[in-house]
């Protein structure tokens, strides 16, 4: 599949148009952003051990049901994907309390929360991505009451099956982000990444962080081993291509 004319550059991946044109390659870059991109590092293979957890991550969800943009990892970090117009919502779904939560409301860092919270962002960088709630949402114009239940929906499904995907790896999902885009035929596929770059992973036993929280905190040389631990633990041998 050949790479055609840049489509989008994101702040860690760039989107390419292809020869056909429900189809677009997603390279993941090497960048690493925080603080709505204000902070910025180079982080060596990221792009790549991101792509390769994502891909493994969209296989096991279109295995169980959940419609992705995945078709192929064409090179460990580029995707062969579906084309979506995306939806500029962040669905976030929370297992365990902490960070702002726990800051904003009475609930102490890592209760678990049962059943989950489920919380819909507006994608906006110069408007710091605030929450939404449904009448948010329409008035906007960004999706109607049938696509939010889709979302909700999808969201509460794909955390079920990461929460067990995680569980038989050693590592407790907290909390997740999830966006979701139409495809050429309307139907809303899920997009984007899931990585730990867009989750909070906690190892099972020690409750280490094995996500982008470490650069988020500033434990930037900490933050490639995390991920590396990660594909590790959820990566077969064949599946290892990095
Ligand atoms: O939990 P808190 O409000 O402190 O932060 P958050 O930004 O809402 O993060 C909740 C979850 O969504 C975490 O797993 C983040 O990694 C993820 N997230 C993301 O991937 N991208 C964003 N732009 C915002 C959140």
């Amino acid at each position: 599949m050949d790479k055609k004319e840049l489509i989008n550059s994101g702040k860690v991946k760039s989107v390419f148009a292809t020869d056909k044109d429900d189809e677009v390659i997603i390279e993941f870059r090497d960048d690493m952003t925080a603080g709505d991109g204000e902070r910025k590092e180079v982080m060596n293979d990221k792009g790549a051990y991101n792509a390769v957890i994502s891909a493994k991550i969209f296989k096991v969800l279109d295995e169980n049901g959940i419609a992705t943009q995945f078709v192929d990892l064409i090179e460990p970090n580029v995707m062969l994907a579906k084309k979506l117009e995306m939806i500029p919502i962040e669905v976030i779904v929370r297992n365990i309390a902490t960070g702002s939560l726990v800051r904003k409301y009475p609930l102490e860092d890592g209760t678990k929360l049962e059943p989950p919270i489920l919380q819909m962002d507006f994608k906006a960088d110069e408007y710091h991505d605030p929450m939404l709630n449904d009448s948010i949402i329409k008035s906007l114009g960004i999706a109607t009451q049938e696509e939010i239940d889709i979302l909700t929906e999808e969201a509460l499904k794909i955390n079920e099956i990461l929460i067990e995907f995680f569980e038989d790896a050693g590592i407790i999902l907290v909390d997740f982000k999830v966006e979701f885009g139409k495809d050429v035929n309307g139907n809303i596929l899920l997009g984007d990444e899931i990585s730990p770059d867009s989750c909070r992973l906690w190892d099972s036993k020690t409750l280490d962080m094995l996500d982008k929280e470490l650069f988020r905190k500033g434990k930037d040389d900490e933050v490639m081993d995390a991920y590396i631990e990660v594909y590790n633990r959820i990566l077969t041998d064949e599946e290892k291509v990095i």
